[in-house]
């Protein structure tokens, strides 16, 4: 029996950090063995938001280099770069032409970068959504939200149902974007009457998807939120970090509820440590003798076990790039296959000139 079709990616955008290693890097190394993966390096994503031509080269390169540094076998997986098949630009053209522009702008991703492009504050209860598409459509040429960033979701449709994949292991802030897909799909088989693209489903194991904390305080561990611990942080910089991660004033009294800055470190630590470890510290502040250092200190040994291995392999790779050059170009040349197949027949079916 031929393997169900997975597919997944991550925008090319800076390193790796804990947040993309446990959300999205360790499951797709589990599900090697047993389905047809493909993943790759959302480039063409990432310039919807115009980084640095020289910060994405050296992001592209870095990225493969961390795939393959946490264990993603290139024999048993399809690693290649968005931009490597010139299919996927072609046929995001043609879904464009049954995707809305009203449902592009209801996106809340679109939303939230586009208020950060224009420089406004996250929307309140009750803000004028009228008022707010005005001054997308409105704004003065340095401060622009470009269309490449309006149709971010078609490009990930396209990037899925080239594929023809059935399962797309990304965290939670992606579900509407799949949502999204899962829609792009349905209309297009039914305008044209035709049992084509395929709806894809968010794939878990077991367990719903985790949200890795970040260590100052609240909120999950980002990017744009710089509080990142990255898998190629040198040990300094990583024991730096974990120490000065925000705590409390300590348990007053026996068995006190946790404040979400002390359960996120425990989150971490659960992530990352075994289980008689995380007890233990559960233990000591349930009967206030916690020392928080202690528990950072931990923290960051254990961080390290996971991330070091990782770190040092990633530079073994980045020092040869002849090995990434022909891991890219073969994930690449294996992706065409199905990618060149599905833009033929979207063509056809579309009324694409066949004479
Ligand atoms: N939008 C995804 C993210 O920001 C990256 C992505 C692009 C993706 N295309 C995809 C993920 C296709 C899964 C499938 O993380």
């Amino acid at each position: 029996m031929s393997k169900e079709i997975v597919l997944s990616g991550i925008r090319s955008t800076g390193n790796l950090h804990l947040g993309n290693y446990f959300g999205a890097l360790r499951n797709f190394v589990r599900m090697q063995d047993n389905y047809d993966c493909n993943f790759f390096i959302a480039d063409l994503h990432a310039l919807t938001t115009n980084p640095d031509p020289k910060q994405l080269h050296a992001s592209v390169k870095q990225i493969v280099a961390e795939y393959l540094a946490a264990g993603m076998d290139p024999e048993k997986v399809n690693l290649f770069i968005q931009s490597d098949i010139p299919e996927i630009p072609e046929l995001y053209l043609l879904l464009n032409m049954h995707v809305g522009i009203g449902e592009l702008m209801r996106t809340t991703s679109f939303k939230d970068k586009a208020r950060k492009m224009l420089g406004i504050g996250a929307p309140a209860n009750g803000d004028d959504e009228e008022a707010f598409e005005k001054q997308i459509i409105g704004a003065e040429t340095n401060k622009r939200v470009n269309a490449g960033l309006l149709t971010y979701p078609t490009l990930m449709a396209v990037d899925i149902l080239i594929q023809k994949a059935k399962w797309v292991p990304v965290g939670k802030d992606q579900e509407q974007h799949l949502e999204l897909t899962r829609r792009f799909a349905r209309r297009f088989n039914s305008f044209y009457g035709v049992d084509f693209f395929v709806e894809p489903q968010n794939f878990n194991f077991g367990a719903a998807a985790i949200k890795v904390p970040g260590l100052d305080g609240s909120g999950k561990m980002g990017k744009s939120e710089g509080n990142c611990i990255y898998l190629t942080d040198d040990p300094k910089t990583l024991t730096k970090k974990v120490m000065r991660a925000m705590t409390d004033e300590g348990p007053k009294e026996p068995n006190s509820p946790v404040s979400e800055p002390i359960q996120n470190l425990f989150t971490l630590l659960e992530l990352t440590s075994t289980p008689d470890v995380v007890k233990h510290f559960k233990d000591v502040y349930a009967d206030c003798s916690i020392r928080y250092g202690d528990l950072k200190k931990q923290l960051a040994e254990d961080i390290l076990k996971i991330t070091t291995p990782i770190r040092e392999r990633v530079n073994e790779y980045l020092a040869n790039d002849d090995y990434l050059r022909k891991v890219v170009a073969t994930g690449a040349e294996r992706a065409r296959v199905r990618a060149s197949q599905t833009l033929k027949e979207a063509r056809e079916i579309m009324g694409i000139r066949k004479f």
